[in-house]
């Protein structure tokens, strides 16, 4: 990965304390508007924003008991430090390269091991599903994190639905491909199209999300629009952005970061502060908009619910 040391982080990145204090009164407000607006339909209005080029809709956001009680990092934080490297390899280059992305109407296709492969339309493909707000943590392999509040359904819930084979063992998740629109495709950082998997019983887990949105509006482009996963106990390059295609298969799928430094990125990315990264520690890491790193929590701070998927699994050789 490409990717800036904690050493190497501008000093106009880091918050000094009294901004620090002021900004955090200011977020727990707008947090709690936030919810009251999402509950009202007027989170983009009380944020001023609209993402004028996703026509989904979000009706019925219901609240998820899979939800921390922590405080959110700032829309802003949000929506402008990214890693989104089919735009930018820069933290700030997708929120502008990805303006004009055009996310409607998006296909997306489920095949592979199952017995109902289909072709949806966006609308449609979510439409049969519930959508939840959860406020996850999101721990990126290059030691910082956010705390984000997404509109998500449930991914089991998406694999139910096409009914797998008893072959399916993994599932497989491929980025949109088109280097006319995204420009960093059009460099070979990585090989392209960005492919993720999981093994089908994290896929099927409750707290693994397909997100369509955050902080009570559609997903802007630069956090993958319009629809990405979300997986909080992994690493965050596990999260796929603009998905078109989830394919169920028997054998572990070939994912990009994997491929692209198998010493340095595992296929299982579990979030994990006793296992470094070889050039960097994963033991601590530092909260976007806080002054002072904080003990990164083993599974992200996920370990009642997600541990036992891994019991007996040796976690320094499967990382
Ligand atoms: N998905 C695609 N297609 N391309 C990417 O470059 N970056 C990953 C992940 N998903 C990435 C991606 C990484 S490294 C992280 S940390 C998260 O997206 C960042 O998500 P965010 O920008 O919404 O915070």
């Amino acid at each position: 990965m490409l990717i800036r040391r904690p050493n190497t982080i501008k000093p106009s990145e880091i918050t000094d304390e009294a901004v620090y204090n002021s900004r955090r009164q200011f977020i727990a407000v707008t947090a709690k508007t936030a919810v009251a607006a999402v509950v009202t339909g007027t989170m983009s209005s009380v944020l001023g924003l609209q993402n004028a080029q996703a026509a989904l809709s979000l009706p019925n956001i219901t609240k998820s008991k899979y939800t921390v009680e922590e405080e959110q990092t700032s829309f802003k934080d949000v929506t402008r430090y990214n890693n989104f490297y089919e735009f930018s390899t820069d933290k700030e280059g997708p929120a502008t390269l990805a303006k004009n992305f055009k996310t409607d109407p998006w296909t997306l296709r489920i095949d592979g091991e199952v017995n109902k492969p289909a072709t949806y339309q966006l609308e449609d493909f979510i439409k049969p599903h519930v959508l939840e707000e959860r406020i996850y943590r999101l721990r990126c392999v290059e030691a910082w994190s956010m705390v984000i509040p997404w509109l998500g359904i449930s991914l089991g819930d998406v694999i139910k639905r096409v009914e797998p084979t008893s072959k399916a063992k993994f599932v497989e998740f491929t980025t949109l491909h088109d280097p006319v629109q995204m420009p960093g495709q059009k460099r070979s950082v990585l090989d392209w199209p960005y492919v993720e998997g999981l093994r089908i019983d994290e896929a099927m887990h409750p707290l693994s999300i397909l997100a369509v949105g955050l902080y009570g509006q559609v997903l802007p482009n630069q956090n993958g629009a319009p629809i990405r996963l979300v997986v909080p106990w992994k690493y965050g390059f596990k999260s796929i952005k603009s998905i078109v295609r989830i394919r169920l298969t028997e054998h572990q799928p070939k994912t990009t970061w994997a491929l692209s430094g198998p010493g340095e990125y595992g296929f299982y990315a579990n979030v994990n502060p006793n296992v470094d990264h070889p050039r960097w520690s994963q033991a601590r890491e530092r909260r976007i908009g806080d002054f002072f790193k904080r003990k990164t929590q083993m599974y992200n701070g996920y370990a009642d619910e997600v541990a036992p998927l891994y019991a007996g699994m040796d976690l320094k050789r499967f990382y």
